[in-house]
């Protein structure tokens, strides 16, 4: 009796699983009981609680929040992907983390992009609210013993640069210099503490405003060489807007460790998904590994596997959507997939393609697809597919 009331049970749960009415019934009930007992000063498993919020610039707030219930402290320079629910619609964006980890909390630093979903939602948060937060993730991190340092930012690129000299500072031996890049005085983040660090011994700061009469407009290579000398003997990490980074990476640097908070800029092409599907047929198949049997689905060659995917009710995870975290990495088992920004073609069997950049070109197998931190407990990170993110795929002339 209870074994057939059991099979009704998860049949009925099947049914709803990945559909609209589990993120408006289930979902948002389990999210109203979240933010009820964050008020109630209960620490959720994958919730972080605002504690302040600071005004850095005109347009960038810093979120001070109380980290998760067990919480892995991150790296410095690593980021979490922030889930919020936009109209009914669970939607992520990575951020990185400016505290370092041995600050009692976590900072969030947030530039409001115009007409931003995500950062305009953050900027309206207040004490008290509750954000979900992914394990931190990424590769842009200070070494474990770091030699002479570069940190080179612009804009809110300086986020992930607060957490590495924090994290120097503490460690009481830094040879680091520091070079940011702003519009206007009133546009730079963390600006007294950068006032503050350039007194301190290891450090040299230097901040280049954009409307400085005496300078030239924006990055400039021959002042950057001006302002340090020993730019060779030194490990870079630049983070910053994308025509900054183009220059930067052209300069041919040794040790250069690059952060993209944005796709670099490849007019007209970026995320040109007809382009990334000429020549295929308009309809494929689409099966995904899991449990019981999997599910297989119909596609359009037009659009990318992700949207494709969100759209058919499933929630794989995601954070920038432009190929750039390799959240949405997934192991392709068979099919031909085209990268929507490169033009790259994944043909060979059990190869990892990112879901948001990821157009198909044939049917496609897909292996078990990673969910939405929801469905992950906190800080519990996919091993398969961390191990396999760098599996290069074949370049195709275009
Ligand atoms: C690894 C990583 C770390 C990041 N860390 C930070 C961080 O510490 N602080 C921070 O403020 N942001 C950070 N970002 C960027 C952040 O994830 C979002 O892309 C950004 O907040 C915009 O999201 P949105 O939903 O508000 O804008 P959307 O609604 O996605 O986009 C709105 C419009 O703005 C444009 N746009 C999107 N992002 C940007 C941008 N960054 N600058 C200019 N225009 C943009 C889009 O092309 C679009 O036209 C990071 C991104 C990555 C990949
Ligand atoms: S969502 Fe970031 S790589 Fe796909």
């Amino acid at each position: 009796m209870l074994s057939s009331i059991e099979r009704r049970v998860s049949a009925t749960l099947r049914d709803v699983r990945g559909t609209a009415a589990r993120r408006f019934f289930v979902d948002r009930q389990t999210g109203l009981w979240r933010s009820e007992l964050a008020w109630l000063g209960v620490r959720s498993r994958d919730h972080a609680r605002v504690t302040a919020v600071l005004d850095e610039t005109p347009d960038t707030r810093t979120l001070v929040l109380e980290p998760p219930r067990g919480w892995v402290p991150h790296q410095p320079g690593q980021w979490t992907r922030v889930e919020i629910e936009l109209a009914g619609v669970r939607t992520s964006r990575c951020y990185s983390l400016s505290s370092a980890p041995h600050d009692p909390e976590l900072r969030l630093t947030i530039k409001r992009v115009p007409n931003g979903r995500v950062s305009g939602r953050l900027h309206a948060l207040r004490v008290g609210d509750s954000l979900r937060l992914s394990p931190a993730e990424g590769e842009f991190v200070l070494p474990a013993t770091p030699g002479p340092l570069l940190l080179l930012s612009g804009g809110s690129g300086i986020t992930p640069m607060r957490a590495m000299w924090r994290t120097l500072q503490e460690r009481d031996a830094a040879d680091a210099v520091i070079v940011h890049h702003a519009r206007t005085r009133a546009d730079v983040i963390f600006a007294a503490e950068l006032e503050q660090l350039a007194r301190r011994r290891g450090f040299v700061v230097v901040v280049r405003l954009d409307d400085d009469p005496r300078g030239r407009v924006g990055f400039d290579e021959v002042a950057l060489r001006a302002a340090v000398p020993d730019l060779a003997e030194r490990e870079t990490f630049v983070c910053g807007p994308p025509a900054m980074m183009q220059r930067v990476e052209a300069m041919g640097l040794a040790r250069l460790h690059v952060e993209r908070f944005t796709a670099a800029p490849r007019p007209p092409r970026a995320l040109d998904v007809r382009a990334a599907s000429e020549g295929a047929p308009q309809g494929v198949s689409l099966r995904i590994q899991g449990r019981e049997g999997g599910r297989a689905l119909s596609v359009r060659t037009d659009g990318t596997l992700l949207d494709q995917l969100e759209a058919a009710g499933e929630r794989p995870a995601s954070g920038c959507r432009m190929g750039l975290c390799r959240t949405c990495s997934c192991l392709k088992r068979s099919g031909t997939v085209r990268h929507a920004i490169s033009g790259a073609i994944s043909d060979a069997p059990d190869e990892i393609i990112q879901l948001c950049v990821s157009v198909p070109c044939t049917d496609v197998e897909l292996g078990p697809v990673v969910r939405t931190p929801s469905d992950r407990r906190t800080n519990e990170v996919d091993e398969r597919v961390k191990v396999h993110a760098h599996t290069p795929v074949k370049k195709v002339p275009r």
